[in-house]
């Protein structure tokens, strides 16, 4: 099964990826997420991403799809995976048919997260993950059971990301209208498009994207 989750900064595609890897045990592949951890290993991909990433750019099409070649030969890519914020320009999204294509597999569902752009500012600026497991948290919307200790692992180090402040939501939330929005039309015309409420509460957002997957 290979799902893309497709939606602006803060639709809760992180969250509900998590979510989906959980319980049905595929992978969840973040460029994002992959992208950071070049960042903070001072990697050449991370000194490159850097920039982009600090002004709410896109990191450029050459270098996220180099990493999502890569990353989908691992073992762990074999039963299917779950893309979090890839691809997100049509020239990402045609690379990735290609690559499919040449395993004699495609996209299945890219499940659209409808979100108000309003709600995605005080989502993001309101994140924060926990420093040892990444889990996902939020300082009104989703809190750990006890305050200051990870639900999942007990750690008590949580972290921001550099790029979640006001300023740079703005510019990614421009960049998604320009750059990533256009690939709704794309994967509409090849049928595979659903889109769901991500205005909902977490619980219902995750029983909306389940009901996609159930009927596949
Ligand atoms: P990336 O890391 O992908 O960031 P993003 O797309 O901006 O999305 P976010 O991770 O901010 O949001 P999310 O949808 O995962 O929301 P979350 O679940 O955390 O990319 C970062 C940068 O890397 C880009 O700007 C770019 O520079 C570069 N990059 C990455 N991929 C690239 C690519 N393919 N090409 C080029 N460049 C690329 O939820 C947010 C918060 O809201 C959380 O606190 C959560 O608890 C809360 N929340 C979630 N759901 C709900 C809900 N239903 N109700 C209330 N609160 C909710
Ligand atoms: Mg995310
Ligand atoms: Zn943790």
């Amino acid at each position: 099964m290979i799902i893309v989750l497709l939606g602006p900064p803060g639709a809760g595609k992180g969250t509900q990826a998590q979510r989906i890897m959980s319980s049905r045990g595929i992978v969840q592949l973040s460029t994002g997420d992959m992208l950071r951890a070049a960042v903070a290993n001072q990697t050449e991909v991370g000194r490159k991403a850097k920039e982009f990433m600090d002004a709410g750019k896109l990191v450029t099409d050459e270098i996220v799809i180099g990493i999502i070649a890569d990353r989908i030969e691992e073992e762990d890519c074999k039963n299917g995976f779950l893309l979090d914020g890839f691809p997100r320009t049509v020239a990402q999204a045609e690379a990735l048919d290609d690559l499919l294509e040449n395993k004699n597999l495609k996209v299945d569902a890219v499940i659209e997260m409808k979100v108000d752009d309003e709600a995605l500012v005080d989502r993001i600026t309101g994140r924060y993950t926990c420093a040892e497991c990444n889990a996902g948290y939020h300082d009104t919307n989703l809190k750990p059971r006890v305050a200051g200790v990870c639900d999942s692992c007990g750690s008590t180090n949580f972290k921001r990301r550099a790029d979640d402040n006001r300023e740079t939501v703005v510019s990614r939330l421009e960049t998604y209208h320009a750059q990533t929005a256009p690939l709704l039309p794309y994967y509409s015309g090849k049928g595979v498009l659903k889109t769901i409420d991500g205005m909902a509460d977490i619980d219902d957002v995750t029983t909306q994207i389940n009901e996609v997957l159930d009927a596949l």
